[in-house]
């Protein structure tokens, strides 16, 4: 198993088959996919495992980015994973009706993924295992010998009630190694290069109330800014970009009127782990770009700022 040493990514595929084969035995596994890498590489690594015996849920909880639910579904069932899409958004906007804490919103998405995942997998007969992509640095920061930085909901978020038993092959792996391994299990490009994004979705990145028509909102600012950076070459530099909107409106002028609208705020990192992590320095012409864009593509946003704050002392997403 990996020890710390530079990871042979062909020798750790080996070594883990092996080990979830004995682990699990014949028995059926679920698994959550999120869309991204993480639980992507986790779901190859069991399928290789045990076929057909792994059951993936991809929960639509109304928080990914535009068109995600049914890109990577697509995509998911053309690698040939066993994989049953789910659309649960109402139940998520349910649950966070009136919550505007970080955390306690953070926990009712948690809880809610929990309750749907739940109702899925007691679907799937003789379901024993929980595979999860939970890597190492979700594990270093939520148990920090200086308390909880943030509750990462696919840490310790799992009610033993489940009745699961654990799987979770990448656990001492970092990022850029889950990479190396989707890379020689022969995950497409696109898919590894796909930037990091959080359990809980563009529901950390709404500060404030969420609701369909604020998320919304997200949705197309987000769309708006990965695509000025896919087409300027800057996302594959890049380790993680985000739109946030934030929880105040601004006085504005659009088509010659005084508007009070939305503020979104613009981010983007460069990291190794996660654990800290550096802005990036974005030209100001392609930043003044996209905040035209957005102004004018996305109604109910008048003003763009963009964050210039590192981890620490800030943290990557802003809830
Ligand atoms: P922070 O904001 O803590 O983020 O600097 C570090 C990395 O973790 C992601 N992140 C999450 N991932 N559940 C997740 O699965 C979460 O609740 C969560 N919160 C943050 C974040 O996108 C970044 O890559």
């Amino acid at each position: 198993m990996y020890n710390g040493e530079k990871l042979n990514p062909k020798q750790f595929i080996e070594e883990s088959i092996a080990q979830i084969k004995e682990q699990v035995g014949g028995d059926t596994v679920v698994l959550g996919l999120s869309g991204g890498v993480d639980s992507t590489v986790t779901a190859l690594l069991v399928d290789k495992a045990i076929g057909h015996k792994l059951v993936c849920i991809f929960v639509d909880h109304g928080l990914l980015r535009k068109n995600e639910f049914e890109e990577v579904l697509a995509h998911y069932e053309g690698m040939g994973l066993n994989v049953i899409g789910v659309r649960a958004a109402d139940r998520f906007f349910a649950a966070c009706k009136g919550i505007t804490d970080p955390e306690l919103k953070r926990k009712a998405i948690g809880k809610t993924f929990i309750d749907v995942f739940a109702d899925e997998a007691r679907k799937v007969k003789d379901a024993k295992w929980l595979a999860q992509g939970t890597i190492w640095p979700d594990i270093a920061e939520s148990f920090s010998d200086k308390g909880t930085i943030k509750s990462h909901h696919n840490v310790g978020g799992l009610p033993e009630d489940l009745g699961f038993e654990l799987v979770e092959p990448l656990k001492y792996l970092y990022k850029f190694e889950v990479r190396e391994v989707g890379a020689a299990l022969g995950l497409n490009a696109h898919f590894l290069g796909r930037h990091p994004f959080p359990g809980p979705g563009l529901g950390v990145r709404c500060l404030g109330e969420l609701t369909p028509e604020r998320i919304h909102i997200l949705q197309e600012a987000d769309a708006v800014f990965i695509d000025a950076l896919r087409r300027e070459g800057l996302y594959d530099k890049i380790w993680q970009a985000a739109v946030v909107l934030l929880p105040v409106r601004s006085t504005g002028i659009k088509d010659g009127r005084r508007s009070f609208d939305n503020v979104v705020a613009l981010r983007a990192v460069n990291s190794v782990d996660a654990v800290t992590a550096e802005v990036v320095t974005l030209p100001v012409e392609f930043l003044i770009k996209v905040a035209q864009e957005i102004v004018a593509q996305v109604d109910g946003v008048n003003r763009v700022v963009y964050d210039v704050t590192p981890k620490p002392p800030a943290t990557i997403e802003w809830e």
